[in-house]
């Protein structure tokens, strides 16, 4: 199995995102998946301009096709099983990053729209795949509520709804990343657990084809309160800036 993990946090290595994607990797590659990252931060991947020009004028072909690195990175979804957008939140949504590359994914459907029998209309792929794929979505966010990640689910799985060759796999959601951290969260052995919950997760997409409720579930379990969380890291924040806070909201 080749698994592609489209890395849109533009922290990279440093952040919670990659910590909790190369740990399902790992797990992934244990099982004997073959596994790649591609870092968004690191590539020169330009807005979209919606001059159609992919589409009307030189079919499949984008304006910036030899002028970017967006083609180069398409070329690498060939022959992948499963793909994986992994992103924190930003402003209830994905990365800037992610949504760049999501609309340069125009010039793959075709212009023409087909209505299904869902009642929901799509636009068909330029190339048929012979298997659809699977396309995994990984994020982290920083407050506690797992209700964080509807507005974001909700639009991934919309987008993969319109990727002909694609079937949308769920979503591995950790909140309160933050909490992954030993500075804000002392009990490293509740981390761990959930560390272990996405190398089992990577374990299970390669042997199972799929990812277990249980795994989907253990990978978000609250690692301490909202109230706990609220207070760890203000302490952190009054530590490093001095306090700047206005009266807290009751
Ligand atoms: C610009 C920006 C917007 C953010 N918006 C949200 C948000 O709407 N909801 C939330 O829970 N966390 C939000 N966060 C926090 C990040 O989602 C969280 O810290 C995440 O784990 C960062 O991932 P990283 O460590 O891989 O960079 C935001 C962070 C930034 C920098």
């Amino acid at each position: 199995m080749k698994i592609l993990a489209i890395q849109g946090a533009p922290r990279m290595k440093k952040g919670y995102t990659d910590k909790c994607l190369q740990t399902f990797l790992a797990g992934a590659k244990e099982a004997g998946a073959e596994v790649e990252t591609a870092y968004l931060s690191k590539m020169n991947i330009k807005y979209c301009t919606g001059c159609f020009n992919c589409w009307m004028v030189t079919p499949g072909r984008c304006i910036y096709r030899d002028k970017d690195d967006m083609h180069g990175l398409l070329e690498k979804w060939r022959g992948v099983d499963v793909m994986i957008w992994a992103t924190p939140v930003y402003i209830d949504g994905v990365s800037a990053q992610l949504k760049t590359m999501m609309d340069r994914m125009l010039p793959g459907g075709l212009p023409y729209i087909d209505t299904s029998e869902e009642g929901h209309s799509q636009h068909p792929s330029r190339r048929k795949a012979k298997e659809k794929k699977k396309l995994l979505l990984l994020s982290t966010c920083g407050f506690g509520e797992i209700d964080n990640f509807d507005p974001m689910v909700m639009h991934i799985k919309a987008a993969v709804h319109n990727m002909a060759d694609y079937d949308y796999a769920g979503a591995l959601l950790r909140p309160m990343a933050g909490s992954l951290d030993e500075i804000i969260n002392k009990d490293t052995e509740k981390i761990q657990k959930v560390l272990d919950a996405f190398t089992k997760a990577g374990k299970e997409m390669v042997t199972d084809g799929k990812i277990s409720e249980e795994s989907f579930k253990a990978v978000s379990v609250p690692l301490m309160t909202m109230k706990e969380l609220a207070e760890s890291t203000n302490a952190l924040i009054d530590a490093s800036t001095g306090s700047q806070r206005p009266e807290a909201k009751k």
